[in-house]
């Protein structure tokens, strides 16, 4: 597949042109992150690059926030430099195959120029209800509630052989949050018959947020989404090239980060969401002409942590009572984990500890840091620490489940 081995994005803080007379929060903490606001990535843009230049499949997991979808886009980014037919599907929270189409058609429907006359040409052709803009799938839904969804998606997951057969265009799709496919009945296993088939036709990029039910989607011989699909895992950014991206920013718009920098990164440990959710924070408590210290630090942080306690409460209770008592011990006390001692301070049978460790890391709330177990978000670990080992009243769930 020629995507030539190049990274559009190099290494280097591209700041943002800012308009001087308005001060604008440089840092962004929700949805997918524009390639020149990226605080590194490149070795994991070239390496992924370099297996779709190589016809490799390959799937990328790792938590939620932590960049799956803003690396998917820049990778995406650079292979349409090379004429390659880019797509990337967001499966998040689907329920039917018909979303599933629609999903990807919305997918085909970000191309431009000769390509996406190609796409719009061959939809037409095939005069299943499919087009780009306009209503689309979704309009030949509500008009006919009964039409065969099934064989739609069949007809739309084959776009790329039809690509290359018509002038050879080589196709990149990206499956964003292939996990929640499952939530479908027989979807995986349509989307598997169809694209084993596409070799010279087409990559594909697979991302998902529980390394649990990815490792059953790829691995579990029942149901191969694609065996050959290389595994790559997404780990925190490196605290340096977060700590450069702060400074230039906070720089750039007339501002120190100054003493409030080091609890930061401390606090932040590389995630990517929470690093620029709280720089974010402390900007904003940082007039224009003047430098952050650590009392701006506490306030951002009280300030992060009030705002996201609603959500807290919702992965909290999102996790089985044995699952919430693991977390509470990771976060707490400092006891080895699979101790006697643990085990009585947060009220768990000690055989269970394996068991309900094993589900927090398969749902990525958990990863391995330094070979040691630790809450993945610092603000979900803070609100943890902050509650402690006594529950609350209303606290509800510590009943075996
Ligand atoms: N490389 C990065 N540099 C800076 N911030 C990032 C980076 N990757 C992710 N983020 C931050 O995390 C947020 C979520 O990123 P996103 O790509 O949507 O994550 P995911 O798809 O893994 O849930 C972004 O809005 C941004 O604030
Ligand atoms: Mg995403």
């Amino acid at each position: 597949m020629p995507i030539r081995m190049q990274c559009v994005y190099r290494r280097g803080i591209v700041v943002d042109p800012m308009p001087s007379t308005r001060d604008l929060n440089p840092f962004r903490f929700s949805g997918p992150l524009a390639p020149e606001n990226m605080i590194d990535r490149d070795p994991e843009s070239e390496e992924l690059l370099a297996l779709a230049d190589g016809g490799h499949s390959f799937r990328l997991v790792g938590p939620r926030r932590y960049g799956k979808t803003t690396l998917l886009r820049r990778v995406l980014e650079a292979a349409e430099q090379e004429q390659v037919a880019t797509v990337l599907v967001d499966l998040q929270d689907v329920l039917s195959i018909g979303e599933i189409v629609v999903r990807i058609e919305r997918g085909y429907d970000r191309l431009k120029g000769p390509i996406r006359r190609n796409v719009d040409n061959l939809l037409r052709s095939w005069n299943i209800g499919l087009a780009l803009g306009g209503g689309g799938f979704t309009a030949t839904l509500q008009r006919n509630p009964s039409v065969d969804a099934e064989s739609v998606l069949l007809r739309l997951l084959e776009m790329p052989a039809a690509l290359f057969e018509k002038d050879g265009t080589v196709s990149l799709i990206a499956f964003d949050e292939i996990q929640d496919v499952l939530a479908v009945p027989g979807a995986d296993g349509k989307i598997r018959s169809v694209i084993q088939h596409h070799g010279e036709a087409a990559t594909y990029a697979f991302a998902g947020s529980a390394p649990g039910v990815m490792q059953q989607l790829f691995a579990d011989p029942k149901r191969p989404l694609l065996e050959q699909a290389v595994p790559k895992n997404l780990a925190p950014l490196p605290l340096d090239e977060v700590g450069e991206y702060v400074a230039a920013r906070f720089e750039k718009s007339g501002r120190e980060v100054g003493s409030a920098m080091t609890p930061m990164l401390e606090f932040t440990r590389g995630h990517p969401q929470r690093s620029m959710m709280l720089a974010h924070y402390l900007w904003q408590r940082t007039p224009r002409g003047s430098s952050a210290d650590e009392g701006t630090w506490v306030g951002a942080l009280d300030q992060a942590a009030a705002d996201s306690a609603p959500v807290m409460r919702a992965i909290w209770r999102s996790l089985t009572a044995n699952e919430r008592r693991v977390a509470r011990a990771l976060a707490v006390t400092s006891t080895p984990l699979y101790s006697e001692e643990t085990a009585v301070a947060v009220g768990i049978k000690r055989a269970s500890i394996g068991r309900a460790l094993e589900s927090l890391l398969n749902n990525a709330d958990v990863i391995h840091e330094d070979k040691r177990p630790r809450i993945t978000d610092p603000i979900f670990e803070l609100w943890l620490q902050a509650r402690g080992l006594t529950p609350e009243s209303g606290d509800d769930g510590f009943d075996e489940q």
